[in-house]
């Protein structure tokens, strides 16, 4: 019996579930001495906190900068609480002026234009592809053409593509995830060099306005934003953009392979991607603070501690998904699962992620019908504390 999670151990991202249907039966309230948090697991309670902005407090919760060196910091400067005033890491009222800020480029029409855009990439790839006869989902086919949209929405040129989506990388590893000292002192350097070109980027627009994110938000400079809470935008869009969206694809398509439904007939396509957010969520969960001691069955969580809200543990939540360990592709309620959040944070990019994923799977599933998993293959996961992402997953057609 797994006693506490493990964010080292493959199960924690490969195969949680068993151990969280006992935390849902045994422990609603847990206190993991491992992840230093409070875990919320039931459905109800997920729901209940994330709607609760004033108990669960948002103020600091990306944040995981605590595991930086005195050498990291000192590199880093005042950069080194990087993220602190990103919409997703803080309160109202602060919140509800970010969030209003960003919120006009989501619009449903802005939205529902990029996937003209996001059709072509996508069919632009194949055309490369497709002859090849076999790929590695994860290298070859499921990030492209998410990370060339987010470029093209952001305003990022083409050229310089490859350079940002590395530095992502560098940002998230040094903040999101506890690295070992030499390692944070190389991604402090990769993170400043990406700063100064966000800097640069927002510098140019603000001489000479495009029909971009980073004109838009750049254009609300001194009247509702900072110049800091733009690069902070810009910098956790590209990473919403580069990351989750793909690592959902991937999960989704092995599971379809698995399940035996590929190609997704169309008109199941929109509650196939619910459904496969439900069972393979992209994302685990959300941490928060409590403002206040917080008592919830017979267990006070003190003021200031850390909670985990479990969203993985609430989508497998039996009393709201029945048999919930099985892939029902026309499941009525799939879409209530909570891998975009709820309440003041739901994710504000959820209609452009389910634009994509619904579009992904009709361009895959009619250019590469005969799509088959590679026989023989370990399947891995990369580690994270709340995320869910393969590290390959080898395909043939
Ligand atoms: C399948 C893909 C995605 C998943 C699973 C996902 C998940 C989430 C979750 C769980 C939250 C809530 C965080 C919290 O309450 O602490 C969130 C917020 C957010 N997401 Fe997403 N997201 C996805 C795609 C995107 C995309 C495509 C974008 C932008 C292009 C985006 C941008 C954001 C932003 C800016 C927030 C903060 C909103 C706020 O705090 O008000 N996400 N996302």
């Amino acid at each position: 019996m797994i006693e506490d999670f493990d964010v080292g151990a493959a199960w924690h991202v490969a195969a949680p579930y068993a151990f969280l249907a006992g935390l849902r039966a045994r422990a609603p309230v847990f206190k993991s001495e491992h992840l230093g948090a409070y875990v919320l697991t039931r459905y109800a309670d997920v729901r209940a906190a994330y709607g609760d902005p004033r108990r669960f407090s948002s103020r600091g919760s990306l944040t995981i900068s605590r595991s930086l060196t005195r050498a990291t910091r000192d590199k880093l400067g005042e950069h080194g609480s990087f993220l602190s005033s990103f919409v997703a890491n803080v309160d109202p009222p602060d919140h509800t002026r970010l969030r209003r800020s960003v919120s006009k480029a989501f619009t449903p029409r802005a939205v529902a234009a990029m996937e003209q855009d996001f059709r072509r990439l996508n069919e632009d790839l194949l055309d490369r592809v497709a002859p090849r006869g076999h790929a590695d989902f994860v290298t070859d086919l499921g990030h492209e053409p998410s990370i060339k949209l987010t470029a093209r929405f952001i305003g990022v040129p083409e050229a310089d593509e490859a350079f940002v989506q590395a530095r992502v990388k560098d940002w998230f590893q040094l903040f999101l995830s506890p690295q070992p000292p030499e390692r944070q002192l190389e991604l402090a350097d990769g993170f400043l060099t990406y700063l100064d070109y966000v800097d640069r980027l927002v510098a140019a627009r603000a001489k000479d306005p495009q029909d971009d994110f980073t004109s838009l938000m750049t254009s609300l400079i001194g009247a509702e934003l900072t110049h800091r809470e733009v690069v902070e935008l810009i910098s956790t869009i590209l990473l919403g953009g580069n990351d989750t969206v793909p690592n959902q694809l991937g999960n989704a398509v092995l599971r379809l392979l698995r399940e035996g439904v590929w190609p997704v007939p169309p008109a199941l396509v929109a509650n196939a991607v619910e459904e496969c957010m439900r069972i393979d969520g992209a994302s685990l969960g959300s941490f928060r603070y409590a403002a206040e001691d917080v008592t919830l069955h017979g267990v006070t969580i003190p003021r200031a501690a850390l909670v985990l809200l479990s969203t993985d543990s609430a989508g497998h939540d039996e009393s709201v998904f029945p048999d919930p360990e099985r892939f029902v592709i026309d499941r009525p309620n799939a879409a209530e699962h909570l891998v975009f959040g709820y309440g003041i944070h739901f994710c504000v990019g959820a209609a452009l992620g389910r634009l994509q994923l619904r579009t992904a799977l009709e361009v895959l599933g009619r250019r590469l019908p005969g799509l088959r998993l590679a026989p023989g293959q370990d399947i891995t996961y990369r580690r994270s504390i709340v995320g869910r992402g393969l590290t390959s997953l080898l395909v043939e057609w």
